[in-house]
């Protein structure tokens, strides 16, 4: 009896520990965005919704005017229903950009329409092409305050002619984004639909305290680089209730590459939540593996329902180094057609930190996954880069790979996984939060099996709002 109650006091105790630490982490829309006592149409500077008027001046007209509303509470610019071409347009702080249901702002297919800017400092050089790279559709730096809504409006990139560039090796500069908000805090981006990005949809980069919420992003599944949401040296990072199919990554958390500049601008990635998402495309959740700026740690993701991709959960370090990934909690997770459930590679030593762990604290659990090839692909390097890997209460059914798991140099504990793990992935896990990590104590001492699962799933609540 003694010994139980002591048990029982660690467990609670672990179990306070680990809720304080992650409780800071909410994510919560504020009751109302922000009302703005200024509005004006985009009509009033002379914007005709044709969808072959090209309308990039009004758009920057209409901004520069609102400007000397910013210091008034901030200003609403309204694009009523209609198709609206533009090329890029910057907006201001304390700026809403609201969308009628019926309007789609349309991105030029002329490449000058989208003027080139300088490579991103933790990048060194464009993705696509070593030099500049054409600025997003809807761009923003340095702002605070801004609203990017509408009641499912749309804005639609008309990739398709970048796709083909693409392919064709015949771009001039790296291609752009539909929105990329730089150096940013407070920003909201909800109830649109994003469609046929050139390359990423949606990039913030060195900012804080931004919410993606209730967005839907579509692209051709095999549109080349079209990843949904990639939240690059970032924190405190909010994204929920996001539909996302496209030709890439769903939702994809990155800090800086390789060493083009990641490790002289050292801006991580941490405080990232990620909640209800559900989508189809080429990978589905990952963290890396542009990991260079600092690292990535502190990301919780749950309610995810992945079909018909490459990988589900994709946990990549930097192959040169000089970054982190740590402290990663994954749950509540359904995958369909998923080729491997579960990738998580640790690269190189190098910069300074080869002795170090570089993927550490991973807990994946409450996984269920059908029409799965590969189970798990756990590869780390000589010297224990990949350290703490946790998984727990996972059943992928019709595995066809044999082995299903594919392990070196990593180490973990695990605990109701179907097919098993490697032995080295074997370890019962420790009572001990600071290892691997618990949501819910309830749900913990009830053992699910598969079935058990689908409908606890239902009911999945995220931690936190
Ligand atoms: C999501 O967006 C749609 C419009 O796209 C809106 O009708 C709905 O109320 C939004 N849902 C939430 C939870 O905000
Ligand atoms: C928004 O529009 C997209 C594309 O038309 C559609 O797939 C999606 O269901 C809509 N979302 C809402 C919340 O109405
Ligand atoms: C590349 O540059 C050439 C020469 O200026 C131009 O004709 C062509 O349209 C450009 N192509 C793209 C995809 O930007
Ligand atoms: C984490 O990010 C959320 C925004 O998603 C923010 O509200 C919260 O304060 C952040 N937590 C910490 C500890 O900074
Ligand atoms: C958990 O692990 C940490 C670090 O290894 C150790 O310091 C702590 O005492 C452990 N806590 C319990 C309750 O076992
Ligand atoms: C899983 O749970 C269901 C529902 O309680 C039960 O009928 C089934 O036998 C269980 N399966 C296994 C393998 O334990």
């Amino acid at each position: 009896m003694r010994r139980f109650s002591t048990l029982l006091s660690a467990l609670l105790i672990a179990a306070a520990i680990h809720e304080a630490r992650w409780a800071a982490a909410s994510c919560r829309r504020a009751k109302s965005d922000p009302v703005r006592p200024h509005s004006v149409s985009i009509t009033e500077f002379g914007a005709v919704g044709d969808g072959v008027t090209l309308n990039t001046k009004a758009f920057q007209n209409a901004i520069f005017y609102l400007h000397s509303f910013a210091d008034k509470g901030g200003a609403q610019l309204f694009v009523p229903a209609g198709k609206w071409l533009t090329g890029s347009f910057s907006l201001i702080s304390h700026l809403t950009l609201s969308l009628d249901k019926d309007a789609v702002i349309l991105g030029s297919t002329d490449p000058s329409d989208w003027p080139i800017v300088d490579p991103l400092p933790s990048y060194g050089q464009g993705k696509d092409l070593p030099r500049g790279r054409h600025q997003s559709l809807i761009f923003g730096s340095h702002l605070t305050d801004v609203v990017i809504t509408g009641g499912n409006g749309t804005v639609d990139g008309q990739g398709g002619v970048w796709w083909e560039w693409a392919r064709n090796h015949i771009l001039n500069f790296t291609r752009p984004h539909l929105v990329e908000l730089m150096h940013s805090t407070g920003v909201v981006i909800s109830d649109l639909t994003f469609k046929n990005s050139p390359f990423w949809a949606i990039h913030p980069v060195y900012c804080s305290q931004v919410l993606i919420q209730n967005i839907t992003i579509l692209a051709a599944p095999d549109s080349p680089n079209t990843d949904g949401i990639d939240p690059d040296s970032s924190c405190n990072v909010c994204i929920k209730d996001c539909y996302i199919s496209t030709g890439d990554d769903l939702i994809v958390v990155k800090s800086g590459w390789d060493d083009h500049g990641g490790a002289a601008t050292a801006r991580p990635s941490f405080n990232i939540t990620i909640t209800q998402i559900t989508g189809s495309g080429g990978g589905g959740i990952t963290l890396g593996s542009e990991t260079s700026s600092g690292g990535i740690s502190d990301i919780r993701a749950d309610g995810l329902r992945l079909s018909n991709s490459k990988s589900g959960i994709a946990i990549r370090a930097a192959a040169t180094g000089g970054g982190y990934i740590r402290n990663i909690l994954i749950s509540g997770v359904t995958m369909t057609n998923v080729e491997t459930a579960f990738v998580i590679t640790g690269g190189g030593g190098g910069g300074g930190l080869a002795e170090l762990p570089l993927v550490k604290s991973i807990t994946i659990r409450d996984v269920v996954g059908e029409n799965i090839k590969q189970a798990g692909i756990v590869e780390g390097i000589e010297g224990g880069s990949l350290r703490d890997i946790c998984f727990s209460n996972i059943a992928l059914n019709n595995v066809k790979s044999e082995p299903p798991w594919r392990c070196s140099y990593s180490e973990g504990y695990s605990d109701r996984v179907s097919p098993e793990p490697c032995p080295p992935l074997r370890n019962p896990i420790p009572i001990n939060s600071s290892v691997c990590y618990w949501l819910d104590r309830r749900r913990r001492a009830q053992p699910l099996n598969g079935s058990h699962l689908i409908s606890a799933l239902v009911e999945f609540a995220p931690f936190a709002g």
